[in-house]
């Protein structure tokens, strides 16, 4: 039972959107993935997101580039949470797309992550459904504990080696 929509407006997204599933697949979140356009297939979009709630759906990711529509409508259509992921576009660097996504009005929020940043979308609706998920909480801080440790290690090779033999080894 999937309980996180991906969706994007194209399959020349997916490369993008990929790493959203990637890290849900490390939490052991299940989702479903599909292609839902704004321009090219309006009325399954609005048909998508009205369904969502009643098929058990818990939080929309909505990438797209471009003149990108797809997580303001769906937001517009649904109670869920819906996190927005721009997508790099050629023309305009995703600018487009950023500002088509997080420039909602007033009563309609779109959690906007950063251009690409498919990964911090997984990672968010993680941490929506992980309210009232004490695993999938354990996890996250599980996951967040290792960022730590990480950047701790690097500080210490950084430190012990000096830079110059640091970026040498990198
Ligand atoms: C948007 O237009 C899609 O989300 C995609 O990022 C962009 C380009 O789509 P394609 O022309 O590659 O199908 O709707």
């Amino acid at each position: 039972m999937p309980r996180v929509a991906i969706l994007m407006g194209s399959d020349s997204d997916l490369p993008v959107m990929a790493d959203c599933g990637r890290i849900l697949d490390y939490f052991g979140i299940d989702y479903e993935v599909t292609l839902v356009s704004a321009h090219r297939t309006p009325h399954r979009m609005v048909e998508y997101a009205e369904k969502a709630k009643s098929r058990g759906i818990k939080v929309i990711i909505a990438g797209a580039g471009g003149a990108a529509h797809v997580a303001g409508v769906t937001a517009a259509l649904t109670t869920l949470p819906v996190i927005g992921v721009p997508i790099k576009t050629n023309t305009l660097n995703g600018l487009d797309s950023l500002y088509s996504i997080v420039q909602m009005p007033s009563g309609i929020p779109v959690a906007t992550v950063a251009i690409n940043a498919a990964k911090n979308a997984g990672i968010l609706a993680a941490k929506i459904l992980a309210v009232s998920d004490d695993t999938l909480t354990k996890k996250l801080e599980e996951y967040q504990e290792s960022l730590n440790s990480s950047v701790l290690e690097k500080a210490q090779k950084l430190e012990d080696l000096g830079y110059e033999e640091y970026m040498r080894q990198m």
